[in-house]
């Protein structure tokens, strides 16, 4: 049973203009726009440009930002130096932790604090975090790094790095489509952890660090992993209502369902649900789909919850040929738009984040001398 403040639900942390879900309409709002609009006609670009300027870029705008997102996607020598003992010795998540670190070692604008010069930082980890888990995930593999092409879009750019195959257009437009899904959730565990950081007016690369952190926790992004190793172990669709059911029985929570704020649909899960299904069919393979939904079936049954965003991800990201243990580095490259976006906010207008506390432990006492303990 939650005690008061446990997890501290219902609390308002901060004021934010970049993103709002009302949990029992399910819906989002992106600074206004409702997520199922954006999905409709939104960008990964524009998604970035929104939540970073809180309006919709014009033409030029957008242009300029992908010129800046294409300068800005090759990490500098010292984290590349960096990469290669982190892809034998390092976890995915572990090394976007720590590469993500490094990046502030040579950042053109150094210890600069002023806004524009943590605009132009947070734009540049916007750009580089994909490159590092694609170069990350080809020095594993001992294969030859693909350096990012410019022209190509930030979905389309890291699906070639991945796999050193131009993506067709539909692969493009399903993983952008992913990308601005994940891009922003109000004050969610690791945009919190960021704007702690930033509350303390640290810099914008410690901030985006101690997302990545908290972010790597199965309760969090590390969820669509797990999901992915669930669809693996269960094999075929009919097994996996006693694969769920066993689960549930041994009170084991179902990665991929339940959310502290939506307590019915999460509108993100509605879009990717359809992306994993359009995804089986091009494939010709409804295997993971089958699974899911039959997961999703059961889950909603015995226990009355519905897939959050990282359920339904998993099997899109399977069906894209991402690798499982890079799908929560992969959230990172979306969230990390909103991750800076709410880190700029928090500058803007700071106060230190310091909670109250209720104290639980023993009533004042005397010191007891260390031979009579
Ligand atoms: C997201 C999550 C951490 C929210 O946690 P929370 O608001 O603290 O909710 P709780 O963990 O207290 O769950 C409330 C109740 O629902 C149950 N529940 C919540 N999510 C569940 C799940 N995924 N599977 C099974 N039961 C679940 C809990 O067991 C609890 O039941 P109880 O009251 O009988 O003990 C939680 O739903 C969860 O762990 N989900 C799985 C991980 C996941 O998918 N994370 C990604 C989130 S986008």
């Amino acid at each position: 049973m939650a005690g008061p403040g446990k997890g501290l639900e219902g609390v308002v942390a901060a004021e934010t203009a970049i993103s709002d879900i009302d949990g029992k309409e399910g819906v989002l709002f992106y600074v206004g726009y409702d997520i199922h609009d954006l999905a409709e006609h939104a960008t990964f670009e524009e998604t970035i440009y929104l939540l970073h300027h809180l309006e919709l870029p014009n033409e030029q705008q957008l242009g300029e930002l992908k010129d800046q997102l294409g300068r800005e996607r090759e990490p500098n020598q010292f984290v590349m130096d960096l990469l290669p003992g982190l892809s034998a010795n390092e976890r995915p998540m572990s090394m976007l932790r720590t590469a993500v670190s490094a990046s502030s070692a040579k950042d053109p604008d150094g210890d600069e604090m002023s806004e524009a010069a943590n605009y132009r930082k947070a734009i540049r980890l916007c750009a580089v975090m994909p490159t590092l888990v694609a170069y990350y995930d080809r020095l594993r593999n001992d294969e030859k790094l693909v350096t990012p092409d410019p022209n190509l879009t930030q979905a389309a750019n890291f699906l070639y790095m991945l796999t050193g195959d131009k993506p067709d257009d539909d692969h493009a437009r399903i993983f952008d489509l992913c990308l601005t899904l994940h891009a922003d959730h109000t004050m969610n565990a690791s945009t919190f952890a960021a704007r702690v950081c930033a509350a303390t007016l640290s810099d914008i690369h410690s901030a985006t660090t101690a997302a990545i952190a908290a972010l790597k926790g199965p309760l969090h992004g590390g969820a669509n992993e797990q999901v992915m190793k669930m669809i693996t172990e269960i094999k075929e669709p009919p097994k996996a209502r006693a694969y769920i059911q066993k689960r549930l029985a041994n009170k084991e929570k179902v990665m991929g369902f339940g959310h502290r704020v939506y307590k019915g649909v999460d509108p993100r899960a509605t879009w990717l649900r359809r992306m994993s299904s359009e995804l089986a069919e091009k494939a010709g393979d409804g295997t993971f789909f089958e699974i899911s939904q039959e997961i999703e079936k059961t889950v909603h049954d015995e226990k009355g919850l519905y897939p959050n965003v990282d359920f339904y991800a998993a099997s899109v990201y399977g069906y894209l040929g991402i690798t499982t243990d890079i799908f929560t580095p992969v959230f990172a490259c979306s969230r990390v738009a909103g991750w800076t976006a709410h880190v700029r906010e928090q500058y803007a207008d700071n106060r230190l984040i310091r909670p109250d506390h209720a104290y639980v432990g023993p009533d004042p006492r005397k010191w007891t001398p260390i031979n009579e303990r």
